[in-house]
């Protein structure tokens, strides 16, 4: 690979059929997992400085519309592999191919996985080329800000019976699973989720047709939580308003929400989320989810556990990377071809999309709205 003026990497358009087999032959585990990109942007970038930790991991190709931000990137990760290096650490490099056109990458690049990190409403063509080709699929949240769309390629990977992960991270977390453990077999009679803080400086964010809003995009981590620990929702309602953002150019969703949700098990929820928070004033409110039980009492998110009961209160505080478990378990079930073996499928992450696309639905009219069931 020759280096460019603009990093690590040269812009392929053209197609060219080559499909590299990243398989040993007659063997059903992979032996270096091929993994494509497309969008190189914030999030990527975090992936990508995991991946090159997994020496069964090889990224080796991203796409995105706008080439100066695949060299970018690139750069960036780079640049926090010399750090890494220069305090002693073995570092990889990241080294890919640079492509414009997707359907040129997913034609040349020998895909055993490609990572979805575009912005959510641009989604849909490029996975269903990557299912084509039987391409493993790891998906960042909101999978789609339209159910339709998604239900499409929710049963196209089933069909195909392929690897597929979204990146509800929390999930992944030492918190989370010993929340799991400490609750036991209790039965939660209410969860609060809360999404609280300020403006995400990606400009897509705040433009509804782009994001979906704070619930679909954000507060859909604590949504998806929620059915972790409490199952399915059937029906929800809520209140939105724009009280501080109006005069932000371009700002059309709400700043500011309170829902309630029914659960099919006959338990409540509420979740408020709010934009307003920027600049730390976040700091010292509740984060993430609280569950209820028979005289006990769970805070859990991505690195604190709470467990309150009668007698005690115990809090543990966890360092490890919930990102980095997410990834390295996707890894692993495109290797080992196991769909089984990530936390959050794309077929249960449509699930969440239908909750929390008809919370804001319920936000923007004020009536009651059921969600579909998918
Ligand atoms: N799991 C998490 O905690 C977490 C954190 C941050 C972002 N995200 C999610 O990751 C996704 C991307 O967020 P981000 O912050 O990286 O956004 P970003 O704006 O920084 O990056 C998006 C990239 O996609 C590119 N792009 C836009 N349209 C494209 C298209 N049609 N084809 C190919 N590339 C295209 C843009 O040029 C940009 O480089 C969003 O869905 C966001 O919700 C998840």
């Amino acid at each position: 690979m020759q280096n460019t003026p603009r990093g690590d990497c040269r812009v392929h358009t053209a197609s060219n059929p080559a499909r590299l087999a990243g398989s040993a032959e007659g063997n059903q585990t992979l032996v270096t997992v091929r993994i494509g990109f497309a969008g190189a942007g914030g999030v990527a970038v975090t992936h990508l400085v995991n991946l090159l930790r997994l020496q069964d991991a090889e990224v080796v190709a991203i796409h995105d519309v706008d080439a100066d931000r695949i060299a970018g990137c690139v750069r960036r990760v780079n640049a926090q592999q010399d750090l890494g290096a220069r305090s002693g650490d073995e570092t990889r490099r990241l080294r890919p191919k640079a492509y414009t056109d997707y359907r040129a990458m997913i034609a040349e690049a020998g895909l055993n996985a490609l990572y979805i990190c575009t912005p959510p409403s641009v989604r849909g063509a490029i996975e269903m080329a990557a299912i084509e080709e039987d391409v493993a699929l790891c998906v960042e949240k909101p999978i789609a800000l339209r159910l339709d769309r998604a239900r499409e390629i929710a049963t196209a990977i089933r069909e195909r019976n392929l690897v597929s992960s979204v990146c509800y991270q929390v999930r992944y977390s030492e918190a989370v699973t010993d929340a799991h453990k400490a609750l036991g077999t209790r039965s939660v009679a209410m969860g609060l989720g809360f999404m609280l803080g300020g403006v995400p400086s990606v400009p897509w964010w705040r433009v509804h047709s782009q994001s979906g809003g704070q619930i679909v995009e954000q507060a859909t981590h604590a949504v998806d939580l929620m059915r972790a620990f409490m199952g399915e929702v059937v029906r929800v309602y809520g209140a939105g308003a724009l009280r501080v953002h109006g005069e932000m150019p371009g700002f059309d969703i709400h700043d500011t929400a309170a829902s309630v949700l029914h659960f099919a098990n006959g338990a409540v929820g509420s979740l408020v989320n709010t934009s307003v928070l920027g600049g730390g004033s976040a700091a010292g409110f509740p984060t993430g989810l609280h569950l209820f039980a028979a005289d006990y009492r769970i805070e859990v998110w991505g690195g604190t556990l709470k467990v309150v009961s009668p007698d005690k209160t115990d809090e543990t505080r966890y360092n490890a990377s919930p990102m980095l478990a997410l990834d390295t378990d996707f890894v692993d079930a495109v290797k080992r071809r196991d769909p089984a073996r990530v936390r959050t499928s794309y077929g249960d992450a449509l699930r969440t999309l239908a909750v929390t696309l008809a919370l804001d639905e319920s936000a923007r009219s004020g009536k009651v709205t059921e969600v579909p069931r998918v």
